[in-house]
Formats: structure tokens, C-alpha cells, sequence
């Protein structure tokens, strides 16, 4: 057999997070271990039958077999422009300033092609998604990260951050509700994001695919488009999987700026043929009709937060109590590293959790707990952990 060595790009990469969390599972499956995966954020129940009935009735429709249109269909842009003006009050241009994608995750990877030349410096707040270093990476672009402390309730310090780099950025990620520490960002923060972004010519990739689990009625996520001056200088890329249960279904959006969204809409043109518009069709009826069901998940969501925060309480471990995402970040017990002490946890308690330190290097020191499985689950997972 012909050896292919891998390109320096791909030979550099340290493995996917979670593809790499997976095969550890897997080994430890093996040996017969009844597993609780508190890993990757996947929602556990199913998706709503009203999305699954539309689901059903699109893919009767001949029409909906053929070639999507690459943008999306004008009906499912209408449909995400009427949704952030029902959630946001924020307007958007259907036509210019939404694009179809095949999930958040595909839009964010392909952004930096469109805008990142390379050598390009891009601002990555961290710990963080870790597709956005990735993606900036694969364009040839030069990644500085931004920590994110707990001192500073999980923003960037944007003052901290000098006028040469400002000067050199092409573009900075943020991405609030944050994933992986559940932090929030206020009005004045992105006011001052904006300011900045304009005054250096910087472009903002606001990542929001968790805006929709929120714990608090009187704090809701924002999104930057509700912001004065947010559509100047931003993309947004907001997804149906986690609202809806539809990670699978790999359906999202970017919203903003016309350029931005026209540069990633060109980029996708000649990578892929958009989503199968049965999907779009199931996705517009989990935006118009979908808020009934997103106010239950958030109930459920929330329970299980309180379930585990008294848990992870009574074991003696430090945690923060997010009033959005389904996830918990929490402190790993002295002694120990992030990798450390979660490969102790699963080799000895069959409990999956995430390494802090698998977001970037200022998660070192903490453990990510995604509420994704049932109270009871939940309980005996935190339990096995007390134990050790
Ligand atoms: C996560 O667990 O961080 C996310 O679910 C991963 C993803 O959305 O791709």
C-alpha cells in the first residue's frame, strides 16, 4: 500500500477535542463500563414532533430533491430575518444579510477563507470553541489568543489588548453565551467591541448557538445585531441544534454585515450545494412555531443545572452557576490538571467530562460538566465523582 503523509496543516493539529474524547470513551466502553457522557453539548432528548412532522411533508415535496439554492431558500431567510426581529428587534435584510448553513460549525470553518489572507492576525478569545483557531489556521492566518479569566467574569479585557495589535487585526472571535464557561456579555461590552471593531476596521465573528438556553427572563442573551452599529462591523452565526434538538440535522445561519455574509455565501458556492431544503422547511417551522417548546427545554435544562450545582455543592467542588448554555464550569479538585484529573474520572467512574484545558490554555484548571443527560443520570454522575 502507497504511504500518504498528511498536509502540515492537518499534521500539526493537536486531535479534535471530541473526536478524541470519543475514542477514550470507547476504550473504556469496552471493558464493559456503564458510561455517562457529560461531554460534547449533544442534546439527549429527541427532536419536537412539529419539526419532525414538517420534516415529513417536505421531503414529500419532488421539488425539495433537487440542488438547493446556495444562499437557502427565500423562505427560510425570511424565516430567520422574522425570528431575530421577534427575539432580537433587530432588522436584517433577508436577501443581503442572512446565508443558509449546514450548521453553525461549517459556517464558522469557512469564514476566515473569505476574509483571512494569509499571515493575517486573528484575535481568538479563549478557552474557546476550538474550531475558531482551526479555521483561522487552515486560511494561513496568525492566531493570538485573548484570555479569558474568571476575574474578569469570562470577557476579554479589550483595553488590555494593545493598539499595534488592534492595528494588525483582520478580525476577533467572541462567542457569548459563552461555551465553555457559561459566561454572559452585556450591552456595554459589545458597545465598546463595536467601537473598537470600527475604529480599527476589525471584524467581529460573534458565535451564538447558545443564546436560547438562558435561566433568567429579565437577562436574555443579546445577540451584537440588536446593538447599535453591531450589523457594521459583525457576522453572527447562530444554530438549530441545540434550540431544537436538531444536531444532526446540521442546520444554521450567518446574519450581519452584507460584505461578510456575501464573502462566506461566495466561499460556500464553491465548496458545497447548501442545505437540503426539506431541512430548511422543517427549520422554518422550528423558528416560527418553535418558542413553546425552547421555554420547556430551558425548564428542563435548568432543573438539571440545580440538580448538579447542589451535587457538585455537597462533593466540595467549586463551580460557577450559569444562567445560560448547558453547561457547567467547574474548578478540578487541588492537586490536579485539567487532563488529569478527567482521565482519572472517566477510567475510574465511566463519567465523561471535558478538560478545561482542551479549550485553550486559560481553561487549565477547570472541567466542563454539558447537562445533557436526564436528573437521575446526572445525580449518579456527580456521585460517582464525590466518591473518588
Ligand atoms: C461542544 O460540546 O462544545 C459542542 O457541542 C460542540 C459542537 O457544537 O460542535
Amino acid at each position: 500500500m502507497a504511504q500518504f503523509k498528511l498536509a502540515d496543516r492537518l499534521e500539526k493539529l493537536p486531535p479534535y477535542l471530541f473526536a478524541e474524547i470519543d475514542r477514550i470513551k470507547a476504550q473504556v466502553a469496552a471493558r464493559g463500563v456503564d458510561i455517562i457522557s457529560l461531554g460534547i453539548g449533544d442534546p439527549d432528548m429527541p427532536t419536537p414532533d412539529f419539526i419532525i412532522e414538517a420534516m415529513k411533508k417536505a421531503l414529500e415535496k419532488p421539488a425539495n430533491h433537487a440542488y438547493p439554492s446556495y444562499a437557502g431558500m427565500p423562505a427560510y431567510r425570511e424565516a430567520v430575518a422574522d425570528w431575530y426581529k421577534m427575539r432580537f428587534g433587530a432588522s436584517l435584510d433577508p436577501k443581503t444579510e442572512v446565508v443558509s448553513l449546514i450548521g453553525s460549525k461549517e459556517g464558522i470553518a469557512h469564514f476566515p477563507l473569505a476574509f483571512v489572507n494569509p499571515g493575517d492576525l486573528v484575535l481568538v478569545c479563549t478557552p474557546n470553541y476550538p474550531v475558531y483557531n482551526i479555521a483561522t489556521e487552515f486560511a494561513g492566518g496568525v492566531v493570538k489568543f485573548v484570555p479569558l479569566t474568571e476575574g474578569n467574569s469570562f470577557l476579554p479585557d479589550l483595553d488590555a489588548i494593545d493598539e499595534a495589535t488592534w492595528v494588525k487585526a483582520k478580525a476577533i472571535f467572541v462567542n457569548y453565551p459563552n461555551n465553555p464557561t457559561a459566561a454572559m456579555a452585556d450591552e456595554a461590552f459589545y458597545v465598546k467591541l463595536i467601537k473598537l471593531a470600527k475604529q480599527y476596521n476589525v471584524i467581529v465573528v460573534h458565535d451564538t448557538a447558545y443564546t436560547e438556553i438562558y435561566y433568567n427572563e429579565n437577562n436574555r442573551p443579546l445577540s451584537i445585531m440588536s446593538v447599535p452599529g453591531g450589523k457594521d462591523v459583525a457576522i453572527e452565526f447562530h444554530s438549530l441544534s441545540k434550540t431544537y434538538n436538531m444536531t444532526g440535522w446540521r442546520i444554521g445561519m450567518a446574519v450581519g454585515n452584507p460584505d461578510l455574509v456575501h464573502g462566506l455565501g461566495k466561499i460556500k458556492e464553491n465548496v458545497d450545494s447548501g442545505v437540503f431544503q426539506a431541512v430548511q422547511e422543517a427549520g422554518i417551522a422550528a423558528l416560527r412555531e418553535g418558542e413553546p417548546f425552547a421555554a420547556e427545554l430551558r425548564a428542563i435544562y435548568k432543573q438539571r443545572r440545580d440538580t448538579v450545582i447542589a451535587a457538585l455543592k455537597k462533593a466540595g467542588i467549586r463551580c460557577n452557576v450559569p444562567e445560560s448554555t448547558f453547561y457547567i464550569w467547574a474548578h478540578v479538585p487541588e492537586g490536579y490538571t485539567s487532563s488529569a484529573f478527567v482521565t482519572k474520572v472517566l477510567q475510574e467512574t465511566g463519567v465523561v467530562v471535558t478538560p478545561g484545558n482542551g479549550f485553550g490554555a486559560p481553561g487549565e484548571g477547570y472541567f466542563r460538566i454539558s447537562l445533557t443527560v436526564n436528573d437521575a443520570r446526572l445525580e449518579e454522575a456527580v456521585s460517582r465523582i464525590a466518591n473518588l
